[in-house]
């Protein structure tokens, strides 16, 4: 089995993108314990990948579809206001594959502008606060999900 861990923009500067809010490990090291993680927890291959870009997210979804793939996604500012997301994203789950949401700050106890997720409605589940540990409570979940 694959699991796409899909994350978008800026989280490719993790590490010194604002450390007292996102933490000091870079997107690689994150990328490497994501591997681990799936390896151990799900006997899965991570397939771990960011872009700043909208439109190849939105085409990860659609290959997520046609592969069968389950998703973790970090959707990071895109999950305030990209309806384009959300119905791509609204296909995996559809499709009943899991599509777990997943943000390394707690939103909710950040601007205004954050605590709307148009991502969250259509979601498996949502998981945001834990810092990198998001990502690993992500991918048990998914363990539980697929059995
Ligand atoms: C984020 C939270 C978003 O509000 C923000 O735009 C991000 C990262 C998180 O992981 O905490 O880029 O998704």
């Amino acid at each position: 089995t694959t699991v796409l861990i899909a994350n978008g923009p800026n989280l490719g500067r993790l590490g010194s993108r604002e450390p007292e809010k996102y933490g000091s490990t870079s997107f690689d090291a994150l990328s490497q314990l994501c591997r681990g993680w799936a390896d151990e927890i799900l006997g899965a291959t991570a397939d771990v990948r960011q872009t700043d870009d909208e439109s190849e997210l939105v085409g990860w979804m659609h290959q997520a579809v046609d592969a069968g793939t389950p998703v973790i996604l970090n959707p990071a500012a895109f999950t305030h206001y990209s309806y384009a997301l959300r119905d791509a994203c609204a296909m995996v789950t559809a499709a009943s594959l899991p599509l777990i949401e997943i943000h390394l700050t707690n939103p909710h106890a950040r601007e205004e502008f954050r605590h709307t997720s148009v991502i969250s409605g259509i979601a498996t589940g949502t998981i945001a606060g834990f810092g990198t540990d998001s990502y690993r409570l992500a991918i048990t979940a998914l363990a539980g999900r697929l059995g």
